[in-house]
């Protein structure tokens, strides 16, 4: 019997083409799947990258909770026009602490993911409440009022414990010490700068949205955008080999 002829063992009987079916996929998905089981890690571990911090990460839940990445991807992909627009293409590492991650699918607006020292903090007070007003055809909607909301951040060191959960790099020291930051960032009203820099090295303290002795919601998500795309040093990554 020719193997023509047994493959006709399959094209006969639908329960035994449904069992070779299952076998071909598992084989399938072994081969992708096996190897990750032993890598310590899929993500290459890049110098620079720190986790959020409490201010920044204050941010990141207003990003989120808006639906900021209904319209913003944070992912610049390999292909010569993105880098040349955005900047170097994004590398895993720098979205590993991003829980949930913002990689987004959808460009109404353009990528974020380098965003961070782009404009000014003004720039960013004014187009959050009209966009129009520095960016005249813009179709996206006005934030104003988040900076009329003071910014929650009782239970921002709870999130952090979530997060370390979840893997990131949060110490005890940082956790404790959450509640302080925020202010030390948003207002640099504190002797303890110096802390905070070594605990979040290279971190931008300032007053984010020109409100002295308030701290709002927009002051988060400025820190938060601020902060897009401004750790890693690229002039070690680069890897031009990559681009399409
Ligand atoms: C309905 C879609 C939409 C939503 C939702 C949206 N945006 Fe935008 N965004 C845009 C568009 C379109 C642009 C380009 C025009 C402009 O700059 O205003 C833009 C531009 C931006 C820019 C300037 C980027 C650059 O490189 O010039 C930033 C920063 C930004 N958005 C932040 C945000 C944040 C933060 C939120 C959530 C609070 C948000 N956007 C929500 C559509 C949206």
């Amino acid at each position: 019997m020719s193997l023509w002829q047994k493959h006709a063992i399959f094209e006969k009987n639908s329960l035994i083409l449904l069992i070779g079916i299952v076998v071909v996929v598992a084989v399938g998905g072994l081969v992708e799947a096996v190897p990750l089981f032993y890598l310590k890690s899929t993500i290459e571990k890049v110098e620079g990258m720190r986790p959020k911090t409490p201010l920044e990460l204050a941010g990141f839940n207003i990003y989120v909770r808006e639906g900021c990445y209904n319209c913003h991807s944070q992912q610049i992909r390999t292909l010569r026009d993105e880098v040349e627009r955005y900047g170097h293409y994004s590398l895993a590492a720098e979205s590993m602490y991003d829980h949930p991650f913002q990689w987004g699918s959808k460009r109404t607006g353009p990528d974020l993911a380098r965003v961070g020292g782009k404009y000014s903090d003004l720039w960013h007070r004014d187009h959050l409440r009209d966009p129009k007003s520095v960016v005249p055809g813009s179709v996206m909607p006005p934030y104003g009022f988040l900076e009329q909301r003071e910014l929650d951040f009782s239970r921002i060191a709870d999130d952090m414990r979530v997060l370390r959960v979840a893997g990131v790099p949060y110490t005890d020291e940082m956790i404790q010490r959450a509640v302080g930051d925020v202010t030390i960032q948003a207002t640099l009203d504190d002797p303890d700068i110096d802390g905070f820099l070594a605990r979040y090295p290279k971190a931008i303290a300032r007053n984010f949205s020109d409100r002295p002795g308030r701290i709002t919601e927009a002051d988060a998500l400025i820190a938060y955008l601020q902060h897009l795309g401004t750790h890693v040093d690229f002039k070690l990554y680069d890897n031009k080999a990559n681009i399409r």
